[in-house]
């Protein structure tokens, strides 16, 4: 029998709080018998660290997927953020362009160079960095920009390229939420110099932590490879050119990592498919306004999520804990990074403020029921009256 049960490990975003039984959690890994006999087989190899089989076919199978030239697995999204600004020489004194709506550790990638994050508003239908809040916030002191592909809908990446062009400036995209979402035919991964996915458990596939950059020029791939592992070139071991990391991912990780490849198209055809039965059955609900997918945009829906507005009956706030008795797990959207205390700013972002008040992530694991979404839709409809 296995001790295993890997169907039933659901994430939450509060690993603390009670949960009532049938609890619908905001995510939950799909790990299958592939992750535990690629996991095994590995142990039994004795290649456990980081080096090991998997881990290049992973960076072979993730860059083949995203259309990129390479790809190299790292330790976290984060870590692969940082490691592609250090990179491509973003230090102490210069600026790099975030949006103010996304996860706290595009900003700190950026502070960890020694470099400050500078807030652009986003699109208030797609969520988005806004390319002409971009244009008015470019300096000397600009070196580079960070689309965020929030929640899974791409950034709009010409303009952002076109601004990029006119004022010499790198764009690395933050694509953590948006494994497999494309402009187009072309795929998140591939728009910028170089982007950084996360393999954290709630996102689209998992290798428990972990994260990957991916880029078409395959000198700074090099560069990269050497980086995370503490400077060191293959040619010469132990001389070490400049001060490195170790940023290493594990073949142990790769291993789940090369299972969950096997599933990633099936993942996002689910959850583009969950989102299609969410927007049918919450169209029209007075308050409610639905996530977009702008025409030539796929949008993979990371986090379905909605805007909640006055017309609704509840606020924001108040729908969490209403949809948390009823057994439903959610969560807010993130707090604008301008008004997170150690990026305090004085350059207001009003549609990002805005959007983080009234946005929630409804559940989105690709392994939701049908009767599960079509319960949080009666749900959400049932609270409004
Ligand atoms: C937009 C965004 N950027 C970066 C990260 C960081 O990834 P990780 O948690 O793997 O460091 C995340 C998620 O965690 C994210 O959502």
């Amino acid at each position: 029998m296995s001790l295993l049960q890997p169907e039933k490990l659901p994430f939450f975003d509060h690993q603390l709080a009670p949960r009532p039984q049938n609890f619908i959690p905001i995510y939950q890994p799909s790990l299958g018998e592939r992750e535990e006999a690629l996991v095994l087989e590995a142990v039994r190899s004795g290649w456990i660290s980081s080096q090991g089989k998997y881990i290049v076919q992973f960076e072979r199978e993730f860059a083949d997927f995203c259309g990129a030239k390479e790809g190299v697995a790292v330790c976290n999204g984060r870590i692969a953020l940082h490691l592609a600004l250090h990179a491509l020489g973003i230090k102490a004194g210069d600026e790099v362009i975030v949006p103010a709506l996304t996860f706290v550790a595009s900003a700190n990638a950026v502070h960890y160079t020694g470099a400050t994050p500078v807030f652009a508003d986003v699109d208030p239908v797609t969520w988005n960095m806004d390319p002409a809040s971009v244009a008015r916030l470019i300096s000397p002191r600009t070196r580079a920009i960070m689309p965020v592909h929030i929640y899974g809908h791409p950034a709009p990446m010409a303009a952002i390229n076109a601004l990029a062009q006119d004022h010499d400036l790198w764009v690395v995209e933050d694509s953590a939420e948006a494994h497999g979402a494309a402009i187009g035919s072309q795929r998140t991964g591939t728009f910028g110099q170089m982007a950084a996915f996360s393999f954290m458990a709630n996102k689209i596939i998992t290798t428990g932590e972990g994260g990957m950059l991916t880029t078409n020029d395959t000198a700074l791939a090099a560069r990269c490879r050497m980086l995370r592992d503490h400077a060191m070139p293959p040619e010469r071991r132990y001389w070490h050119p400049e001060v490195g990391f170790n940023y290493r991912m594990i073949n142990l990780q790769a291993a789940v990592g090369v299972a969950q490849m096997r599933r990633i198209d099936e993942f996002i055809a689910r959850k583009r498919q969950i989102a299609q039965q969410y927007n049918a059955a919450l169209a029209g609900l007075p308050g409610i306004t639905l996530p977009v997918e702008l025409p030539g945009y796929t949008n993979v829906y990371w986090m379905y999520s909605v805007l909640v507005d006055e017309a609704y009956g509840l606020t924001r706030d108040e729908l969490i804990p209403a949809l948390r008795e009823r057994g439903i797990d959610s969560r807010p959207f993130f707090h604008p990074l301008d008004t997170l205390p150690p990026y305090r700013s004085e350059t207001p972002c009003p549609v990002a403020l805005r959007l983080s008040q009234q946005g929630i992530n409804l559940p989105s694991a690709p392994s939701l029921t049908a009767e599960q979404v079509a319960y949080i839709c009666a749900t959400l409809h049932d609270l409004a009256k």
